[in-house]
Order: C-alpha cells, then sequence, then structure tokens
C-alpha cells in the first residue's frame, strides 16, 4: 500500500514511517515544510502529488499549556487541519488515520475508557482533539481514530522537545532530588509499539474508534520510579500533588485506556507498560547521566 505520513518526522512519526516500511509498505514521507495542515490548499495538492492509498495524520499541536492560550492554533491544527487531511484522503479515495488522545475523557471513570465512553474533555487540547476525531470520522469514509497515551519514543516530541522520560533522565543528572505527582494516573505507552500495529490495521481496513496504550496503569510518579530504577538512578524522588506542583492547565486525574477492541481486530495485544518502559530503555541510545551505570 502506498502511505503518506504527516508529521513524519515527529515523535510517533518518525516510528510510524520505520514500521510502515519494515512491513513492505512504500511510504511518503510528508514533513512540516512541505505541508501544513491547517491551509487547505496545501493539504490538497501535496496529498493529491501522493497518490496515497492511505494517508496517517500524525502532526499535531499538543503542548498542554500553549494550547489554552492559543486555541486558535490549537483548532487550526488539531481540529480543521484533521478535516483538511480527511477530505483530501476522501478525493483520493483513501483511508486517513487520525492520532488522538487519553485527554479526551474527563477523568472521572475508575476503570479503564473503551471506545463507547463518552468523552467530555477538561481543557483546550482535549477538546480541538475531539473535535478532529469527530471531523476526521465525518469527512472520510474509511477513517480510523486512535487514541494513545502517555507516549514516548527514540525521538523526543518536537513540539515539547523532551517527552517524560528523556525529561526524568535530564533531571535526575541536574537535581539533587524530584518530584513527581502521584494523582494522575495514565498507560504509558512507547510509540514503536503504536506504530507495530498499525500496518495490519491499515491491511484490514479497520474504521471507526480505537484504543492503542499498554496494559496496566500508574502514576506519572511511579512510572518516573520504574525510569530510574531500570536506569540504575538513585536520584531520590518526592511524590506531591497536581494541586502543590501549581499546574494551570486541568487534566484528567485517570486517563487509562482499555485496548481490547484490538485484539478483537486480530491483532497482537499491547504489552504491560513495564516490560514496555524497560525494553525501550535497555535499546534505546539515549543520554546517561554522568556517574550512572545504565543497563
Ligand atoms: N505526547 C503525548 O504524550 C501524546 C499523548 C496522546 C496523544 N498524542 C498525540 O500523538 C500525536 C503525535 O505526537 P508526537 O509526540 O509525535 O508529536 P511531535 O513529535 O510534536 O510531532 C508532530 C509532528 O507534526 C508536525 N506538525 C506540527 N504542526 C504541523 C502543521 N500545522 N502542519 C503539518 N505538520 C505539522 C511537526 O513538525 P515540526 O516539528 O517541524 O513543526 C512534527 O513533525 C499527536 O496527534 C498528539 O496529539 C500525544
Amino acid at each position: 500500500m502506498r502511505v503518506a505520513v504527516i508529521g513524519a518526522n515527529g515523535q510517533l512519526g518518525t516510528d510510524v514511517v520505520a514500521a510502515l516500511a519494515e512491513a513492505g509498505h512504500e511510504v511518503v514521507e510528508l514533513t512540516h515544510d512541505r505541508v501544513r495542515i491547517e491551509e487547505e490548499a496545501s493539504v490538497q495538492a501535496v496529498l493529491a502529488e501522493s497518490r496515497a492509498e492511505a494517508v496517517v495524520n500524525c502532526a499535531a499541536f499538543h503542548d498542554v499549556p500553549r494550547c489554552e492560550t492559543e486555541a486558535d492554533r490549537a483548532f487550526a491544527v488539531n481540529a480543521i487541519g484533521a478535516l483538511n487531511v480527511a477530505r483530501a484522503a476522501e478525493r483520493l479515495g483513501a483511508r486517513c488515520v487520525y492520532f488522538s488522545t487519553d485527554y479526551v475523557f474527563d477523568g472521572r471513570k475508575a476503570a479503564p475508557y473503551t471506545e463507547e465512553d463518552s468523552p467530555r474533555p477538561l481543557n483546550v487540547y482535549g477538546g480541538s482533539k475531539l473535535a478532529g476525531e469527530h471531523l476526521t470520522l465525518a469527512f472520510c469514509e474509511r477513517a480510523l481514530v486512535v487514541r494513545i497515551s502517555g507516549i514516548y519514543g527514540r525521538v523526543p516530541s518536537r513540539v515539547k522537545g523532551e517527552n517524560f522520560v528523556s525529561k526524568i533522565l535530564s533531571l535526575a543528572a541536574e537535581r539533587p532530588r524530584l518530584a513527581v505527582v502521584t494523582d494522575e494516573r495514565l498507560a504509558p505507552t512507547p510509540t514503536r509499539e503504536i506504530a507495530l500495529r498499525l500496518p495490519l490495521l491499515l491491511e484490514q481496513g479497520a474504521t471507526g474508534i480505537l484504543h492503542l496504550a499498554c496494559e496496566g496503569d500508574c502514576s506519572w510518579f511511579e512510572f518516573a520510579r520504574e525510569i530510574l530504577e531500570i536506569s540504575g538512578l538513585e536520584t531520590p524522588l518526592d511524590p506531591t500533588t497536581v494541586e502543590a506542583f501549581g499546574s494551570s492547565v486541568r487534566r484528567p486525574e485517570y486517563s487509562v485506556l482499555d485496548s481490547s477492541r484490538l485484539v478483537s481486530l486480530g491483532v497482537v495485544r499491547m504489552p504491560h507498560w513495564r516490560p514496555a518502559l524497560r525494553s525501550f530503555l535497555q535499546n534505546a541510545p539515549r543520554r546517561a547521566p554522568s556517574g550512572a551505570s545504565l543497563p
């Protein structure tokens, strides 16, 4: 299949490009200098030229605090951008994949969220991504919305310049101790685990909404503790709360995704977040803090 990947050099896009190529697909890599998804003409021209049979939209404006103050930009990229990509894909008769987020939920549920649960975003980022989901599904007949959570990859997020794993490792090298929140729970997921499942989903023609996150769940504090332990770092970790941390943005306290629909589609189950993290840290080249022995 000929697949165009938008945001091809991003954290997720890099692994998506690699996984599609490894599965034998022809990949058209589209970076920001080639297409601005909020501009309809730009999207139409580039995708028409690509002659893609599937379009994977990994582009986003996902700096959560900045989305609060730059709502126009958040909706331009995450919602209107999604609409433009979906329409252009539909015009080509192509499939369209839109990556969304656990932040479409309000976090009040005490069990993992399924695809049937009603979204209720708490912040502008989540609202703009939910709008992008609706527009993608409405304007492309063969659309798949993939909700993911707490992602980390070999290439850190381009919008943020880091991911939680790289941030904890670099802070552990700089500071005598770290404080991490205990009152937000999620299922952190390596981008490679998401990307590896995409080729089969495309080949099978999966449509609708799909949750794709690692099994199990943890707080950011537990996630940080595991990162330090696996890396052989002894930097002390202090538990804190979102309130004490002084975050300006409301986020769901609990945004664990139930990924069992994946198995019903015949795709291999997601790993538990702990072995997935271990495998990532043991295989990924990373900055080694001075004096630390890395496994
Ligand atoms: N990070 C998380 O924990 C998380 C959690 C749940 C869901 N997600 C979702 O996962 C997806 C991928 O995130 P990521 O971490 O891989 O992001 P990323 O590393 O920041 O990559 C985003 C890519 O999109 C490109 N891009 C940004 N704005 C664009 C625009 N207007 N037009 C065209 N291209 C544009 C960027 O190019 P430039 O850098 O050159 O601008 C970059 O290549 C997003 O949909 C995000 O909402 C992320």
